[in-house]
């Protein structure tokens, strides 16, 4: 099985991601789910990280981590995921606890106690700051890591004409992972905007009789009918894409490139500067660049695992 650490920050694409991932543990023994600030408070992502995981019956600790950005003033996206995070759905009340103890030495104790010959896969779904913190404060995870899949980031912006919400959120945390030179698969908005489901394919969620069904459906439903989707055909389930990248590699393609951040706080702020010469020099070229996705067999795929649950 691949070994995954998610660290997220439910918000609605995360919850299905979570629910992606608690349908592929034939394919992935998840150690655990770690919370970030970003699309809402630590409190509130964390909340709803403890009542997906019940809701989920997906029994892996939750550390809740960072509580805002390494350097800057944090900011929620309230506006497209609601004030709980979980636009207007309510999950059964969970007396699960989040665990005790130190986040970043849990996350390191977790891939150190991994059998030598294993390495651990992260899929950090929301702003990087605990990603950051685990590489600085335990240098010795580097060796023990077998790559970074993460949503964040593209060639054009969500949060801002140039920048993607994760990214722009913590430009600092996201700086470190990138220079990090360790194997990481963006993926972004060029490959989040060419995936998702449409109304219809939300709409037979949100009226299924199925509770599990009907609870990620009516997520979907708030979250189409949000500023972001007012243009759009596609609900855009930006972090169910680095979790089914974990599960189907397959459907995706990409390039191999480098990628820098913009740290300023000038109008390019969380860039991700993609060097896409040609003539860009082979070192450096840690990161791969998902820019396609077969669509219908992503569609199939998530509606799949959603239904098995
Ligand atoms: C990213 O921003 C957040 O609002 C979503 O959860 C996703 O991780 C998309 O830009
Ligand atoms: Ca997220």
């Amino acid at each position: 099985k691949i070994n995954v650490w998610i660290d997220c920050d439910p918000g609605i694409d995360d919850a299905i991601a979570l629910a992606a991932a608690a349908a592929s543990q034939d394919a992935l023994h998840i150690h655990g789910i770690s919370t970030v600030a970003g699309n809402q408070t630590i409190e509130r992502v964390t909340n709803n990280a403890l009542a997906l995981s019940s809701f989920l019956k997906l029994d892996v600790p939750v550390v809740r981590g960072a509580e805002g950005p390494l350097t800057r003033a944090k900011e929620d996206a309230g506006h497209v995921h609601g004030e709980t995070g979980l636009g207007n759905t309510v999950l059964p009340k969970t007396g699960k606890q989040a665990e005790k103890g130190n986040t970043f030495q849990l996350i390191r104790d977790a891939i150190m106690n991994l059998p030598e010959d294993e390495k651990m896969t992260l899929v950090p779904v929301g702003p990087l700051t605990n990603i950051a913190l685990l590489l600085k404060v335990y240098p010795e995870v580097n060796t023990r890591i077998k790559e970074i899949v993460l949503m964040g980031g593209g060639t054009f912006g969500n949060r801002t004409p140039t920048a993607e919400f994760n990214i722009w959120g913590d430009p600092e945390a996201a700086k470190i992972v990138f220079d990090s030179d360790l194997p990481i698969v963006m993926c972004g908005l060029d490959v989040t905007h060419k995936s998702g489901l449409d109304r219809n394919q939300v709409e037979a969620m949100f009226t299924s009789q199925n509770e599990v069904q009907k609870a990620f459906g009516d997520m979907l439903k708030f979250y189409f009918d949000s500023p972001a989707y007012i243009n759009s055909d596609l609900v855009h389930i930006h972090d169910a894409v680095a979790v089914i990248y974990v599960t189907n590699p397959e459907i995706f393609k990409g390039i191999q490139v480098s990628v820098d951040v913009d740290c300023t706080d000038d109008i390019n702020r969380g860039m991700t500067v993609c060097d896409l010469r040609k003539t860009a020099p082979e070192a450096g070229r840690n990161v791969t660049l998902l820019n396609d996705i077969d669509l219908t067999a992503f569609q199939n795929i998530l509606l799949e695992k959603l239904s098995s649950l």
